[in-house]
């Protein structure tokens, strides 16, 4: 007689086994996501499962009743103390006796987890480096003199099958306490990065742990540090915040940080107590907010610019500021919290910052590599993640390129007369009607367009406070749509324009936006600084891509994905009437939201995933802004709007 049939479902997968076998144990064998944390002792629940009865003509099996063994002790003691749902089994209880077909529900398969990502869902294996095992461990024996240690190692190896085990000092201290009271069983949270050797214990607790632990992902930016507080269990985000860049106030952007670091003796190690600072507070506050103590973090992630990398790890970013742009490293890096005194998170928690592709592309470039995956696309890619500086990536199945452009912060709003961070207030759309050269605009926080009825009510608690990046690329787009701005980037008189809206101001004009009241803030306009500022921060953007495009030997791309915060609020259809990108079927231009953070995500989520993006580095083609005469070349004639030689067709059509 053949052994009964075991299907799980939703994943359809199936296989026969001889009766008496636990649906963990099957479900193992079969590669079903099935959880369990206390290694099928009774104790977790994690492994709960929904055994379905009656006729399944679609399998060809009838599910009788008894299909599965009745309820043992185990389960029983574990309903009578916490109650298992109803029609729910434990998985490493209940064991085959017929034909069987099970469900796993949702909350019991961890090995799933589906990142959000603002053009298309991305599913990743969760696979962290640091999980949680309980294990019993035998008593010591004055027979058999061994540490309390080793035998905890040889019990994780013989009821988990996990190899050496190591145990920073101050973890050691509390072991023997934690192993008497829990009777001689812990639950340790055991950490593995893909290139250790062995398994290092972060955190032990007596008995059966009912807690979490989790993990940040920080994407560490010039201006904003980010971060993910990720449930390392299944990969859900608990909370999310990001914080100012303390450092600004050493200087707007990289270079200028570099230079401070070279003209003040000891400027880079205060810079880089300033970002740690600001960590181990973006730490406390995110523990806060999800309401977990700062000890539940065991793992930090982060991804950065190369100054950011040397400063976060405490080393003086002088050589990144001249040719050859030599990095101290260029491999990602795994430590301990501590060695960076970052001290928000658990004493033992481990860091993993992702590789460098260059000295100009960091590790910032990688997650956004990590996270878009160019090297998967049939069709060529161009990804431009847009910040102060922008990091730009070009490629297909065949072959990838990066390098980086120094746009500057006026895509931030910096650099602008009436430019502000994106925040409630700053005009963030802007129309402007060819025929009456007459604006429209919304602000962040309203709905409701300058134009409309409601609009006053709309703003009456922000105001209307300045203009953010994405509102000066449209204005200037917009200027140009309406023939109020040429090629060149210059705006003419009222009298040559035919509006009021245009005021002298010295020898050159502006365009007034928004005329203020007392109440609603200040006047806003649109000044030939302004748009001279946001020319040389497209021409560098646009520079950048040409650049890669030429070693690849190519006029136009496929695909445009805008990352970064920043790129997830342009319109496609304004940065390239502006000449910010290559031209491309508008449909053809999405955004990625920010890419970085995500890559971050993956990287913390998934331990195969900082072994792939290592591979995908070594593998990426590094083109150097800085030292190549053709960027300039292309610089220059990227001044116009939209270029001076290259030619929009799909922008016409
Ligand atoms: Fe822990 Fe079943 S695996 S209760």
């Amino acid at each position: 007689m053949t052994d009964p049939l075991v299907i799980f479902t939703p994943s359809g997968k199936r296989g026969h086994f001889p009766v008496g076998t636990p649906v963990l144990t099957a479900a193992r064998q079969l590669g079903v996501d099935l959880d369990s944390v206390c290694g099928g002792r009774g104790i977790c629940s994690k492994c709960q499962v929904s055994p379905s009865y009656g006729e399944f003509s679609k399998h060809g099996v009838t599910v009788q009743p008894d299909a599965l063994s009745a309820w043992n002790s185990v389960e029983e003691r574990y309903d009578n103390i916490r109650g298992l749902p109803k029609g729910r089994r434990l998985g490493c209880q209940a064991t085959v006796q017929s034909d069987i077909v099970i469900d796993v529900p949702a909350e019991s398969q961890v090995h799933r987890q589906v990142v959000r990502k603002a053009a298309s869902d991305r599913v990743i294996t969760m696979d962290p480096a640091t999980k949680l095992y309980y294990v019993q461990v035998a008593e010591p024996d004055m027979h058999e003199p061994t540490g309390d240690f080793e035998r905890l190692g040889e019990a994780l190896t013989a009821q988990w099958g996990i190899g050496p085990t190591t145990a920073p000092l101050p973890v050691m201290r509390r072991l023997q306490p934690a192993l008497r009271k829990g009777k001689w069983a812990v639950t340790v949270a055991l950490h593995k990065g893909h290139r250790d050797a062995q398994h290092r214990v972060l955190d032990i607790w007596p008995g059966f742990h009912e807690g979490r632990i989790y993990g940040l992902a920080i994407d560490l930016g010039s201006t904003t540090i980010a971060a993910h507080l990720t449930d390392l269990r299944n990969g859900s985000v608990a909370a999310s915040a990001g914080i100012m860049n303390p450092q600004i106030r050493f200087g707007e952007d990289l270079m200028s940080r570099v230079s401070y670091a070279m003209m003040n003796p000891g400027g880079d190690v205060e810079m880089t107590d300033a970002v740690r600072t600001a960590i181990d507070t973006l730490t406390v506050d995110l523990a806060g907010q999800a309401g977990i103590e700062p000890d539940q973090i065991v793992e930090a992630v982060f991804v950065c610019n190369p100054v950011m990398h040397h400063l976060l790890l405490g080393i003086d970013p002088v050589e990144l500021g001249q040719a050859p742009f030599a990095l101290a490293t260029s491999n990602s890096i795994s430590l301990d919290a501590t060695e960076l005194n970052l001290s928000g998170m658990n004493s033992a928690a481990r860091v993993f910052i992702l590789p460098c592709i260059a000295g100009h592309v960091g590790a910032d470039a990688a997650a956004v590599a990590l996270s878009e995956e160019p090297d998967k696309s049939d069709d060529l890619v161009l990804i431009v993640d847009v910040g102060t500086n922008a990091e730009i990536l070009l490629g297909d199945r065949s072959r990838v390129l990066a390098c980086s452009s120094p746009t500057g912060p006026a895509f931030e709003g910096a650099q602008i007369s009436s430019g502000q961070r994106a925040a409630p207030g700053a005009i963030e759309r802007v129309e402007i009607n060819p025929d009456t050269k007459e604006p429209r605009f919304r602000v962040i926080g309203s709905e409701v367009w300058s134009d409309e009825p409601g609009f006053d009510e709309a703003i009456a608690t922000t105001g209307v406070t300045g203009i953010c990046g994405s509102g000066i690329i449209e204005a200037v787009a917009e200027l140009r749509m309406a023939g109020l701005l040429d090629s060149k980037g210059l705006m003419g008189s009222a009298e040559q324009t035919g509006t009021e809206r245009m005021l002298p101001e010295g020898r050159t004009h502006s365009y007034l936006l928004y005329d203020g009241t007392a109440e609603n803030g200040p006047k806003v306009t649109v000044t030939q600084g302004d748009i001279r500022a946001i020319q040389l921060a497209k021409s560098a953007l646009y520079a950048g891509a040409r650049l890669l495009m030429d070693e690849m030997g190519v006029d136009t791309v496929d695909r445009v994905v805008l990352a970064g915060a920043f790129g997830a609020h342009i319109s496609p259809k304004h940065a390239m009437v502006l000449g910010m990108i290559p031209d491309a079927d508008l449909d053809k231009v999405t955004s990625a939201g920010n890419a970085a953070g995500t890559g971050a995500r993956i990287a913390l989520c998934s331990v195969a995933a900082r072994d792939r993006i290592e591979t995908l580095v070594r593998n990426i083609t590094k083109v150097e802004t800085a030292i190549e005469p053709k960027f300039q070349e292309h610089f220059v004639n990227a001044n116009a709007v939209p270029h001076a030689t290259d030619p929009f067709p799909k922008l016409r059509a």
